[in-house]
């Protein structure tokens, strides 16, 4: 691996087990990057998961699993630094300094942010004021400080945190025009990212929206969730002869397209194609379809769950190699503070003479 190689740097956060919707989205890419020898740093997002996680136990689990379904997926934690974000505390420190060059305005223009304001029950302006946190306000400040310290640049993300990326290079660009070029500026996302829809037919599959099939759920749960799906026994005909999935799927019920898409994606092309001629037909078809599908999850599922509960990848493992590559990681992210310190002109590390 040469030493020039770009530095490619992503999280997820570690709040349930992953699903396919992960895996697409950006696992795959993850696992792509690493195979082509790029810098990669991988974390497990759990200061961020505290705008949403409240139980304890809840942390430490899902972080071991996180991490062991990561492994379990082909990420490599000899070739990719995959670090959990709170042993890396000098993030934090990053964020502070990084939130005094950040205007209010900037961040309550936040889509997640915003939306969470709109779905309050009793407005912004109850009687004890706005009730949101300030760490929700500032959650785009603290994925730039985890971008920023790496020096990243590269960030693959889904469309959903384009605009955290693209506010993060903001961040970074008003911290090097006030203290002089200090940040590593990472490269805009570019657009078009595999977003998976969700078995209820919404437009993305999400652990919270408990539309999601889980990389680790067996072939029993599989089975149970794909026949849970909602199909309607006379689906619109189709207005197209192609039978490329983007034109024949937005023309489907979401219900029934969600089949659709995740047949192409994990069967072979005939049988997509042939369960494709069943709709034009209008043959009874959703039972077997359903069986169908449900076989190519669980042998996709398969070997994840195989690897994910190996001997060689348990509970230990996980915690000695977050350990491991949070060694590894804090140098990289001290020298990236430290630069701002002096920049600025406060006071050196401890960690440093
Ligand atoms: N906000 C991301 C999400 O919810 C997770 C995340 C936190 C992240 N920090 C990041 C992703 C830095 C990329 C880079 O999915």
């Amino acid at each position: 691996m040469s030493e020039t190689k770009e530095v490619i740097l992503s999280g997820i956060r570690p709040t349930g087990r992953l699903h396919m919707g992960n895996y697409f989205g950006a696992i795959r890419d993850f696992i792509r990057l690493q195979e082509e020898g790029y810098r990669c740093y991988y974390f497990i997002a759990d200061y961020h998961a505290l705008t949403t996680i409240s139980e304890r136990e809840d942390f430490l689990r899902q972080s071991l699993d996180m991490v062991r379904t990561y492994v379990a997926c082909g990420l490599d934690p000899e070739r990719s630094t995959i670090y959990r974000q709170s042993d890396l505390p000098c993030t934090a420190e990053l964020a502070l300094l990084l939130g005094m060059v950040t205007n209010i305005g900037h961040l309550e223009r936040g889509t997640t942010y915003k939306d969470k304001l709109a779905k309050l029950p009793s407005g912004p302006d109850g009687p004890e004021g706005n009730p949101l946190s300030y760490g929700l306000l500032g959650y785009p400040v603290l994925m730039a400080a985890d971008i920023l310290i790496v020096r990243a640049d590269r960030v693959p993300v889904g469309d959903d945190q384009r605009q955290h990326v693209e506010m993060t290079i903001d961040i970074a660009q008003k911290f090097n025009h006030r203290f002089g070029e200090v940040l590593k500026v990472p490269q805009p996302v570019p657009r078009g990212a595999v977003r998976l829809p969700g078995l209820d037919g919404a437009a993305k599959m999400g652990k919270s929206e408990s539309n999601d099939l889980g990389l680790l759920d067996d072939p029993k749960t599989v089975l149970a969730k794909i026949k849970g799906v909602q199909t309607t026994t006379d689906p619109p005909p189709l207005e197209t002869d192609s039978n490329l999935p983007e034109m024949v799927i937005p023309q489907m019920p979401p219900t029934i397209g969600v089949l659709y898409y995740l047949l192409h994606l994990l069967g072979p092309e005939e049988v997509y194609l042939d369960f494709l001629g069943k709709y034009r037909r209008q043959e009874k078809f959703y039972g077997t379809l359903k069986k169908t599908l449900a076989e190519y999850v669980s042998q996709f599922n398969e070997p994840i769950i195989e690897h994910f509960n190996a001997p060689e990848n348990n509970d230990e493992f996980a915690r000695a190699f977050l350990a491991d590559n949070a060694k590894k990681v804090t140098p990289v992210a001290l020298e990236t503070v430290e630069a701002c310190r002096e920049a600025i002109g406060i006071g050196h590390s401890l960690y440093r003479a």
